[in-house]
């Protein structure tokens, strides 16, 4: 039997988890879970949000599926995401957006995939008080983690028969930072002349993505506004309760959702497990268990075309209710 690091996650985090190991464990598929938490309670009870113990659980077994897990805004510890992320170099963060059958939206032909780069930019968190009234942070781009975020993103291309791969950056105003990342872009795009380039600023990225989200197909974006577009995207298919992801690295993977642990719905039984649904099919396929993947997926849409939906996406079911409805399409 395959062990997983399950990671439960904060806020909403536990009852999305434990709708997907019901769902996975209905399927038929057997999974140990190696149960990890972590997360603003573990940092009182053990004095940190992410132990050791947790990167060796996801050191050990390899692949990790994991919730949200809150982090402190403007004060407090570091994002556990973040940290998790820069440990394991898991440096590309795959975020596939894509229309679901029976989930009505604006636009029906959305079929994109947001590679961010995940382990530098703003988010390696070198920031200080420069004085009580002034504050720095530093973007930090490097040649090697842009062209390897590149070389991910014109592979994935590739493998998954995509057509072109587009850099997002503000390389007009940040000629050095978001310049190194084009230039990295650049020298990388030459070793796939099958695959189409273009090169557009974040700003113009956006105004088009809600005007026609089917002109781009892969995305490669800096870390920040990676993180920011992937929101943008997941509401053009729904919003963030179906937004699915992936954080790889050379020799582990961690698969979560897009969404955050949405504290406002915490307890209320009103979350929408699909966006963590999807990234736990995901998380099968690389480990081989793709029949069991597809069954599951195929449970999911069924749901959706039988207009049973959780509050978010207009429904009225409940967590619950969403989940034995899954259970009983399998
Ligand atoms: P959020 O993604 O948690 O919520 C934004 C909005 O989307 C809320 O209205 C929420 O109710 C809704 N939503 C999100 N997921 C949903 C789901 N599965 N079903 C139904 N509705 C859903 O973003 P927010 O509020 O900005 O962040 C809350 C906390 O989560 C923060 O501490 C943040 O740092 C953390 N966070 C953690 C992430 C992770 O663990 N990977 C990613 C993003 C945020």
């Amino acid at each position: 039997m395959r062990t997983v690091t399950l990671i439960k996650g904060d806020g909403i985090g536990p009852e999305i988890s434990d709708s997907v190991v019901k769902i996975i464990e209905a399927s038929g598929l057997k999974i140990d879970w190696d149960i990890q938490t972590a997360g603003a309670d573990v940092a009182i009870s053990e004095g940190t949000p992410l132990p050791q113990r947790v990167f060796e659980s996801v050191k050990r077994n390899k692949v990790a599926l994991k919730a949200p897990v809150t982090t402190p805004i403007a004060k407090g510890f570091r994002s556990v995401n973040v940290q998790l992320r820069k440990e394991l170099d898991l440096y590309a963060n795959i975020r596939p957006c894509k229309n679901i059958p029976g989930i009505e939206t604006c636009f029906n032909n959305v079929d994109l995939v947001v590679v961010r780069e995940n382990t530098e930019d703003l988010y390696a968190g070198i920031e200080r008080m420069i004085d009580s009234d002034t504050a720095e942070s530093i973007k930090l781009i490097t040649r090697k983690a842009s062209e390897k975020i590149c070389k991910f993103a014109f592979d994935y291309a590739v493998e998954n028969g995509r057509c072109e791969v587009c850099a997002v950056t503000k390389a007009n105003i940040m000629k050095m930072s978001d310049g190194l990342f084009l230039e990295s872009y650049r020298s990388v795009a030459e070793n796939y002349p099958q695959i189409s380039k273009r090169e557009i600023l974040v700003d113009n990225l956006c105004m088009q993505l809600v005007q026609n989200p089917s002109k781009f197909d892969v995305l490669v974006l800096p870390n920040l506004y990676g993180d920011i577009v992937s929101d943008l995207t997941a509401g053009l298919i729904g919003g963030l309760g179906v937004a699915q992801g992936a954080n790889i690295g050379e020799n582990y993977a961690v698969f979560e959702p897009v969404h955050g642990s949405a504290l406002d719905l915490k307890g209320l039984n009103k979350a929408n497990p699909t966006a963590l649904l999807l990234s736990a099919v995901e998380m099968l396929k690389y480990i081989g268990e793709n029949s069991y993947a597809d069954k599951i997926k195929h449970a999911l849409f069924k749901t959706f075309s039988q207009s049973i939906k959780t509050v978010d996406l207009g429904g009225s079911a409940t967590t619950t209710e969403f989940t034995e409805k899954v259970i009983d399409n399998l």
